[in-house]
């Protein structure tokens, strides 16, 4: 059995999301999505960017991911080094990212193959952010 892992915080879950979910899947045989906790957002330092505090908790991020076919399993994640942990002990064939992460992951190759998958245009958490944010009254 193939088995692919992706990373992400998947708030105001989107087509986007499930596009990248949908082509990961059809990777594999069993896709994981590592779920990034409300702990793991809170801490700026733990974020590229700031204002990564999500709209949807963990258990609601979780109960949606959980909710598409696509989706075998949701465990979390709680730090930026337990990638090579959860390649091993899940037995990992493949790590899935969009390709705005392109590059920034390859030093998970000497573990399992890493693939970075085109993103759907034009839409984003933050752009829905955005976009309601613009029109409150
Ligand atoms: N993704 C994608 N296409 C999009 C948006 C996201 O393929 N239009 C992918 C990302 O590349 C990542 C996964 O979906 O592999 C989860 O991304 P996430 O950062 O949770 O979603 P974004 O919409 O990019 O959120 P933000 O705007 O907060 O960065």
């Amino acid at each position: 059995m193939k088995k692919i892992i992706t990373y992400g915080t998947f708030d105001l879950l989107h087509y986007g999301h499930i596009n990248l979910l949908k082509r990961a899947k059809q990777m594999g045989d069993y896709l994981i999505v590592c779920l990034s906790t409300d702990e793991f957002n809170k801490n700026s330092k733990n974020r590229l960017e700031k204002n990564k505090e999500c709209y949807f908790s963990y258990e609601i991020r979780k109960q949606l991911l959980e909710s598409i076919r696509y989706v075998d399993l949701v465990i979390p994640e709680n730090n930026w080094n337990q990638k090579i942990d959860d390649i091993k002990e899940f037995g990992i064939d493949t790590f899935v990212m969009g390709d705005d992460w392109k590059g920034k992951f390859d030093f998970l190759k000497d573990y399992c193959e890493v693939i970075y998958l085109p993103r759907t245009k034009e839409i984003s958490t933050t752009k829905i952010k955005k976009d309601l944010e613009k029109n409150r009254v």
